[in-house]
């Protein structure tokens, strides 16, 4: 078997996993040389919430942020994550919102772009997959790994005879909720390589505590490439951590040839990043520890958190449990989407109605009703009619891939902003998170009036 290739997402889902997002570009700077000479696959750097975080959090320009890291990362390849049609955000945006970001992303210095659908509806990925391909990177489809009485082995191997065909590069098994236990992962593994020759990719969270014995299974299956984050932020509700998973593998017949004095450098480097979160509390000591609930009621550790400071926040804490229980109901009567964004935050919505309503589906959130009328794409399963009727009635239904139906957006938001952008760069961000991106516009614009007025 072939040596076994690591993509370390310490930049990306490692801090998102941990500290919410909150890396800045900053500290990342004085790491990103070292972190180039390591050899790995692929570095994750951007995408996902990353760029919400930029603007909204960090008063960050995420593309600058893009651009500095490619400055520093020579040889390594740099990856995203992007939520397909979705791009970064929570909605259906116009293809000519998504073709300018992927160009821009691109151009801005990404090699690889992982594109998922929260319900593996393959007509809204479709047009990422293509337009990546296009614009010249690497495009590696995902997986929205899930457990339930539609998702089959035969359902997954069918998924990626899909992604096949509409020309993924790669694909990757994307367990966002750690709850593909080890003998599933070979399982999985093995199935899938009968179906394809292309590079396989696992990428998993150690929240119920299954996640290196997973990667290990997998490993063992034959996976090509699986994803860690260096110690620091790695474990708990991220991956696996890199210095001990290069460590496993050293003199097997899957040796990462990767070198741990460098990466014991990089770890030195990131603890002590990590403590101060630790100490400013932003770091919280709970999503390090194992969670064994997630493996018992399928739910992501995110959304498991979610859940309970909602429920704080309405005075419901004791209805947690009750809650839990709900969620696989609504999970069912929805067609078994997949639990990862946005579908995770709209089932745990309709579960919290349900269960403090004392009565279900007495109040639907807007966009559960979107989705029972098709404007999230094709539920997985089968909806159960009856409460479909009863919550949307008569209300017209589409069967056509939802953006099929969207107007271009760009020309509009350009209008909009006004004198405030500079770049097409500008001009997405606004699009893509309209309230954030324009106060960071602003801040930005009084900025550079302050600087000119100095100088005069
Ligand atoms: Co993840």
């Amino acid at each position: 078997m072939n040596k076994l290739k690591i993509t370390d997402t310490t930049l990306r889902d490692g801090h998102q996993s941990l500290i919410a997002t909150r890396l800045k570009t900053e500290e990342m700077i004085p790491i990103l040389e070292k972190m180039d000479k390591v050899g790995f696959h692929a570095l994750e750097v951007w995408g996902g919430a990353t760029f919400d975080s930029c603007l909204r959090y960090l008063d960050e320009d995420p593309w600058e942020r893009l651009r500095t890291i490619r400055k520093h990362v020579k040889n390594t390849k740099l990856q995203m994550l992007l939520r397909g049609q979705n791009i970064l955000g929570y909605r259906h945006y116009a293809d000519d919102v998504l073709e300018e970001f992927i160009k821009r992303a691109i151009e801005n210095g990404i090699d690889i772009i992982r594109v998922f659908d929260a319900l593996n509806d393959v007509r809204n990925m479709e047009k990422s997959i293509r337009l990546t391909k296009k614009y010249g990177a690497e495009c590696q489809a995902a997986i929205s790994y899930t457990k339930s009485p539609v998702h089959t082995l035969e359902y997954y191997t069918d998924l990626v005879k899909q992604f096949e065909k509409v020309g993924a590069d790669s694909i990757c098994i994307k367990d966002m909720s750690g709850i593909l236990v080890p003998y599933e992962a070979y399982k999985y593994v093995k199935a899938i390589k009968e179906v394809t020759d292309l590079p396989i990719e696992l990428h998993n969270h150690c929240t119920g505590g299954t996640g290196e014995m997973s990667l290990l299974k997998a490993a063992e299956a034959g996976i090509d490439i699986v994803d860690t984050a260096m110690s620091p932020f790695g474990s708990g509700t991220s991956q696996p951590p890199t210095e001990t998973i290069v460590s496993v593998f050293k003199d097997t017949e899957r040796d990462t040839g990767l070198d741990l004095d460098i990466l014991e450098d990089i770890a030195l480097y990131l603890k002590d990043i990590r403590d101060r979160y630790l100490e400013e509390g932003i770091l919280n000591p709970k999503v390090l520890m194992t969670e064994p609930k997630t493996l018992i009621y399928q739910i992501p550790g995110g959304m498991l958190s979610n859940l309970l400071s909602q429920l704080k926040s309405l005075n419901a804490e004791d209805k947690f449990e009750e809650v839990l229980n709900e969620v696989p109901r609504v999970r069912a009567d929805l067609g078994y989407p997949p639990l990862v964004t946005p579908m995770s935050q709209m089932v745990g919505a309709q579960a919290v109605f349900n269960v403090l309503n004392k009565k279900r589906y007495s109040a639907v959130p807007t966009e559960i009703k979107k989705y029972l009328k098709g404007q999230y794409g094709r539920a997985p399963g089968k909806i159960n009619e009856e409460i479909k009727n009863k919550i949307i009635g008569n209300e017209e239904t589409i069967n056509v891939r939802p953006a099929e139906l969207l107007e271009d957006e760009l020309p509009k938001a350009k209008i909009e902003l006004g004198d405030l952008w500079n770049t097409m760069e500008d001009v997405l961000s606004y699009t893509l998170f309209p309230q954030s991106a324009k106060e960071f516009l602003e801040r930005r614009k009084f900025d550079e009036y302050e600087k000119a007025e100095a100088i005069i």
